[in-house]
């Protein structure tokens, strides 16, 4: 088997031998026979991957990288202290001019408390509101970390049932809402959600707000994607709906390890009825980095330079795609613009986009201060290339979707076609697992049915599986008809449930 990116797959197939699915997160775990791309370095609006393959970075650090890769300035502070050491367990002075800033820049924020992760700061951010009220019902929605008990489109936390039962998702839904507040009047600690554009718009914001302040809720913003990136003040100043309590990440150091809870001085003071202590909350390479950066997001012509490029890139996108017919539609504002696809379609189109050596995320795309318009016209012409040659496609790929894809969460970074067939579980009549993995498929065909000459279409995927995706599709389709007219059941192994 040929693979487009080598030395990724080695590395992965390495990791497998001393990480538990060779990854160090969730978000990277694929099925049988995927590999994630490796990554090497990454400067201004690039990244490069261990093939030597250039990308246009969209992906960002998952939203965390908002100036750009490798910036001199922030990286040039963060070098000269480590010469004077990293980690004291004592504090530092510079937290309080990082709080000052943060305290300056995010409308809610009176007090500021800081940590390592996001995850850690919503768990926090939650227990502070149950602490504050004495109540124990979370109303939620989005996604919050790993450590809050929830239910979230990448599948469960690896918690126990009765752990979600304070819990409830109410899926930015505004009558499920109203009538959750009915139900747990006195019980609810307080409302915990994303106030994320590309979810839902301002009215629901207000709405959500009346519903706290009417029955004495805690009202927590998880602005770990939107804060310092929407706007400097994050989407509590552009919406201009103000939260209790607010958690912040990601954008707030351009890629080092930190995040923070702030807001409202009487809330933030039950902080400390409970129990938050890290070793590495103390860490001062993060809080450098992350004064810098913030420094750097409070200057004008950063602020126009975001402007400037997201306007170009959700402006000329929305154009072009209210012009054409392709399934798809814009989604979010223009500092956090976002294509929604048809059911299927994103799948194929982002593993375009990377073999065009376009970097983003699947749900969510970001950009930097170092991107320009010209990237963006690049990224728009790249689009138009694939998507015309996907339309082309219509017929094979809707059939293709809802045999393999349905139910398929695709991550943009996965070489996909090469792997397509690596994902067939095959089961025989009673049942039983005859085969799950990728390499051995090949030959597992030839010997379960040499009539209808699956070694002749497996060698065609092989060899048109860079160039001709068409021809992918017709003999994938076939394949499986083949399949499903044998009476050998096709399962898609795959943890996630969402769909693009
Ligand atoms: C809205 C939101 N909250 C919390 C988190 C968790 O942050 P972390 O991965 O830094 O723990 C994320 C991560 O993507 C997020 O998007």
């Amino acid at each position: 088997m040929e693979y487009l990116y080598p030395r990724s797959y080695h590395e992965y197939t390495n990791a497998c031998k001393y990480i538990p699915g060779g990854v160090e997160s969730s978000t990277l775990l694929g099925s049988p026979g995927e590999y994630p791309i490796y990554i090497e370095r990454g400067n201004g609006q690039y990244v490069w991957d261990i093939d030597g393959n250039k990308y246009l970075d969209f992906l960002c650090g998952f939203g965390s990288v908002i100036i750009g890769h490798d910036v001199h300035e922030i990286d040039q502070t963060v070098l000269a202290q480590i010469k004077n050491g990293q980690l004291f367990g004592l504090s530092s002075s510079i937290q309080n001019t990082l709080a000052e800033l943060i305290i300056s820049s995010v409308p809610c924020a009176q007090l500021v408390r800081f940590m390592t992760n996001t995850s850690e700061a919503c768990l926090a951010a939650v227990q502070t509101a149950k602490m504050y009220t004495g109540r124990r019902k979370i109303l939620s929605s989005g996604y919050h970390g790993w450590l809050l008990p929830q239910k979230h489109s990448t599948g469960t936390s690896g918690l126990l049932k009765y752990e979600y039962t304070d819990v409830i998702d109410f899926s930015y839904n505004s009558i499920k809402i109203e009538a959750l507040f009915k139900k747990y009047k006195d019980e609810i600690a307080c409302v915990f959600i994303e106030p994320d554009p590309r979810l839902h718009d301002r009215n629901l914001l207000i709405k959500i707000k009346k519903l706290c302040v009417e029955n004495d809720s805690i009202l927590i913003f998880d602005e770990a994607k939107t804060g310092f990136r929407i706007s400097l003040g994050g989407a509590q100043e552009y919406y201009s709906v103000f939260p209790d309590i607010v958690v912040l990440g990601k954008a707030m150091s351009n890629g080092y390890p930190i995040a923070c809870i702030a807001g409202n001085k009487e809330y933030m003071q039950a902080i400390n009825s409970i129990w938050t202590a890290g070793t590495y909350h103390y860490e001062v390479s993060s809080i450098l980095a992350s004064i810098k950066t913030i420094k750097l997001l409070k200057n004008k012509n950063t602020q126009n330079s975001l402007d400037e490029v997201g306007h170009e890139w959700f402006d000329r996108m929305s154009l072009w795609i209210n012009k054409t017919k392709y399934p798809a539609e814009m989604k979010g504002i223009h500092r956090m613009p976002y294509l929604k696809f048809k059911n299927g379609y994103g799948t194929v189109f982002y593993h375009e986009l990377l073999q065009r050596g376009f970097l983003l995320h699947v749900d969510r795309w970001y950009y930097t201060v170092a991107h320009t318009s010209e990237n963006i016209l690049e990224l728009i012409n790249a689009m138009k290339d694939s998507m015309t040659e996907e339309l082309k496609l219509d017929a094979y790929e809707k059939v293709y979707t809802k045999l393999l894809f349905e139910k398929y969460f695709s991550f943009t970074f996965f070489p996909r076609f090469e792997i397509i067939y690596s994902m067939l579980h095959i089961y025989d009549e009673e049942g039983t697992l005859k085969h799950k993995a990728s390499k051995e498929l090949y030959p597992y065909f030839t010997q379960l049915d040499g009539k209808n000459n699956l070694d002749t279409i497996f060698c065609n995927i092989k060899l048109d599986s860079k160039y001709n995706r068409r021809n992918i599709m017709i003999l994938l389709l076939s394949t499986i008809q083949d399949m499903v007219k044998e009476n050998h059941l096709i399962m898609l192994n795959y943890p996630y449930v969402d769909g693009t």
